[in-house]
């Protein structure tokens, strides 16, 4: 017996929930939905497209005429409306397995009476989960403007900058990757906590190394995944927001998300830890016990 093992069990036990968490938070309606990775606050394009479209003779301008004039000089107060009517959502959130989308309430922008902290997602719908789907924020919205006005809308239409494209495409290769990541830190996660628990019964030292040994393993691949998963949305949202703010697409990364698989490769840690003390602790024993033998 080795009750001292309870402890790397306990951890890993832990870091198997959390990292399961990182893979399924958002993957249906209202499940977690704020553990985004990245999400898209849209509700501004509306604005950008009234003001380029106005002149000229683009698909959306006739559709665009219909609205009265003067919502774009009461842009603070009205912010929201004309995405709302071309059937654009407010936001646009990627989680691991999907995407969400919906309206702030009670409004898309602080004002006055409503503070930042008022604010929150409403969630209208989300997309099938799916293995390393693609998130397409330009497809998207493309879809939603044909939709609603029936012609062809296309990235030239929308004045959307080829650089914000390029940005998504290495956001999706990375995101593949961060999800066999995640599947093979979660497997080898349940690994090390099989080992843990075979471990309380199983004293000595060979299966304190062996425990160690796939601690370790589980620590790096999750850790991994965590340190790739922050370098990408982080580094992401500022070229989104880099190239996106002119068209009025705001871009921020997912501070709890982060919280979360951050939190997971700390118990990782712990378990790790304890393994190594348990292996030092053993090694005393034994020396203990030889003296005890010949002295
Ligand atoms: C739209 O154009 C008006 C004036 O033409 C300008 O004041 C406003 O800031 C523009 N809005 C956006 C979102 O570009
Ligand atoms: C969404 O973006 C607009 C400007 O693009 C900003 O005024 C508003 O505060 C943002 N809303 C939220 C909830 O972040
Ligand atoms: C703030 O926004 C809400 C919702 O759009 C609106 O009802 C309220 O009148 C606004 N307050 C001010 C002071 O503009
Ligand atoms: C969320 O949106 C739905 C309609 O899409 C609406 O019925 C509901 O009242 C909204 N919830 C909040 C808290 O605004």
């Amino acid at each position: 017996m080795r009750p001292s093992a309870l402890i790397p069990v306990l951890c890993c036990a832990a870091a198997l929930i959390l990292s399961f968490l990182c893979l399924f938070a958002g993957h249906k309606k209202g499940f977690m939905e704020n553990y985004h990775l990245i999400t898209l606050n849209t509700s501004a394009i509306g604005e950008t497209l009234l003001n380029e479209t106005r002149s000229s003779d683009n698909p959306l301008a006739n559709l665009l005429d219909q609205i009265p004039n003067e919502i774009s000089s009461e842009i603070n107060d009205r912010i929201g409306e004309v995405a709302e009517r071309l059937g654009i959502e407010d936001w646009y959130s990627a989680h691991m397995l999907n995407y969400c989308y919906g309206q702030y309430t009670p409004a898309e922008a602080a004002n006055a009476t409503i503070s930042e902290s008022d604010i929150s997602k409403n969630v209208t719908g989300c997309s099938k989960s799916q293995a390393m789907y693609k998130f397409d924020p330009t497809r998207i919205i493309e879809d939603a403007l044909n939709k609603t006005t029936g012609v062809n809308v296309t990235l030239q239409d929308l004045d959307w900058p080829e650089d914000i494209q390029n940005g998504i495409h290495a956001l999706n290769a990375l995101m593949a990757a961060m999800f066999v990541l995640y599947v093979i830190a979660i497997c080898l996660i349940f690994v090390a906590l099989l080992a843990a628990i075979f471990a309380i019964l199983a004293s000595g030292r060979l299966s304190a190394c062996l425990n160690f040994l796939v601690a370790t393993v589980a620590f790096i691949a999750i850790g991994l995944a965590s340190a790739l998963v922050t370098a990408v949305i982080v580094k992401g949202s500022s070229i989104i927001n880099k190239y996106g703010n002119d068209i009025g697409v705001v871009a921020n990364w997912g501070s709890k998300f982060l919280a979360l698989t951050w939190a997971a490769t700390a118990v990782m840690l712990i378990a790790l830890l304890a393994w190594i003390v348990e292996f030092c602790i053993g090694r005393r024993h034994k020396n203990r016990q030889s003296y005890a033998k010949h002295g």
